[in-house]
């Protein structure tokens, strides 16, 4: 049976993929996370959502030694989908090192693997920081990229330059590159969803742990040039972005690809402001959240958000969940942590 491997599957969006991937493909998919920024507790959390087993392997993507031992094991390897990374735009702006080390090692190492044992498909995770503080939104893939906000950003965009180069000298090594907006929320049956390990930076779950005490929220900024003065993202709900990694890797194997990297947004194109964010979860949720106005923070670009028709007429995808969905989905999550826990 064909191999698919997962990196960064104890994470957020890498968890979620593999339900789509287990319920949606005949694909053997073997996990691989060092539980960084993750739970082991995931993998019974899938196999319960999804009644259906697969192999897991506890190594750090840049101990290359390691990387090689292991892989080296799994049979009929086709593709590579690659999540496991460093996620935290200020968490990169206080230790950029950190940054740099960890995103562009892990993937150097991944790539030259798949070089060696002549592995095709390849599915990279970059982010709409790629983009800078653009001067016309929404953004198509053709938007000229500005100098990143943040060292995150940056690791994305040397990401993405390094894969192209990849590319373009073995015809035979196809890539997707994924440039996700703001994921949020969490798998509709409320059994997984985002579980940071320490205080977390992304918005929704500083949001959804404020409504339960565990957390306190502040804006950053309601100055920027903006309808409320708050920044503006999009929002996307994580099981779209799931979708849209099993629509691109079968866009890879049936070979629909025109040229052998391809590149998506994925967004829903619409603009929501942090402040419009958090009317929807209060309107969802029916708990008023009490928060503060702060300053701005560093790293953090004003506004984007997606023009995604690419990825509708070539990878057939269209999402799914609106802003509310995600803050809904988002919300039962926290509750079924707090029964657990
Ligand atoms: C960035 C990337 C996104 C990537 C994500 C991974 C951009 C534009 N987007 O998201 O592609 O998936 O990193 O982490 O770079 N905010 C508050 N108070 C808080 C926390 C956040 O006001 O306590 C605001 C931020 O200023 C921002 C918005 O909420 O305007 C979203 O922030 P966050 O959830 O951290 O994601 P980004 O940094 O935008």
């Amino acid at each position: 049976m064909d191999t698919i491997i997962v990196t960064g599957g104890a994470g957020y969006i890498g968890s979620h993929t593999i339900i789509e991937l287990l319920t949606k493909t005949n694909f053997n998919v073997v996990s691989i996370d060092n539980f960084s920024n993750s739970t082991v507790k995931s993998y019974a959390r899938i196999k319960e959502i999804t009644n259906k087993t697969f192999e897991t392997i506890n190594i750090d993507l840049c101990d290359n030694d390691r990387l090689k031992t292991e892989l080296s094991k799994i049979k009929n390897i086709i593709g590579i989908i690659h999540f496991a990374a460093y996620k935290s735009v200020p968490e990169s702006v206080a230790n950029p090192t950190l940054y740099y080390y960890n995103n562009l090692n892990s993937l150097n190492n991944l790539l030259k693997f798949a070089h060696d044992q002549k592995i095709k498909h390849f599915i990279f995770s970059s982010s709409c920081s790629v983009y800078g503080n653009a001067d016309e939104l929404p953004v198509t893939e053709k938007t000229p990229l500005k100098s990143a906000e943040s060292p995150y950003g940056h690791t994305k965009q040397i990401g993405e330059d390094i894969i192209n180069y990849v590319c373009k000298t073995n015809s035979d090594f196809n890539a997707v590159i994924l440039r996700y907006f703001n994921p949020v929320g969490a798998h509709p049956s409320g059994k997984i969803g985002e579980f940071p390990l320490n205080r977390p930076n992304n918005l929704v779950p500083i949001i959804t742990q404020t409504a339960v005490g565990k957390n306190s929220l502040t804006v950053f900024g309601n100055d920027f040039d903006t309808r409320d003065g708050s920044c503006i993202r999009d929002y996307i709900h994580v099981s779209d972005i799931a979708d849209a990694h099993v629509k691109a890797l079968n866009y890879l194997i049936d070979g629909e690809n025109k040229k052998n990297v391809s590149l998506f947004n994925l967004g829903t194109g619409n603009g929501v402001s942090v402040i419009e964010a958090i009317t929807s979860f209060e309107k969802v949720s029916g708990k008023k959240l009490n928060y503060a106005i702060g300053g701005r923070r560093e790293g953090d670009v004003v506004a984007i958000f997606a023009n995604n028709n690419l990825a509708k007429t070539e990878l057939k995808w269209a999402p799914q969940f609106s802003i509310d969905d995600m803050m809904l989905s988002a919300w039962k999550w926290q509750l079924n942590l707090l029964e657990e826990n």
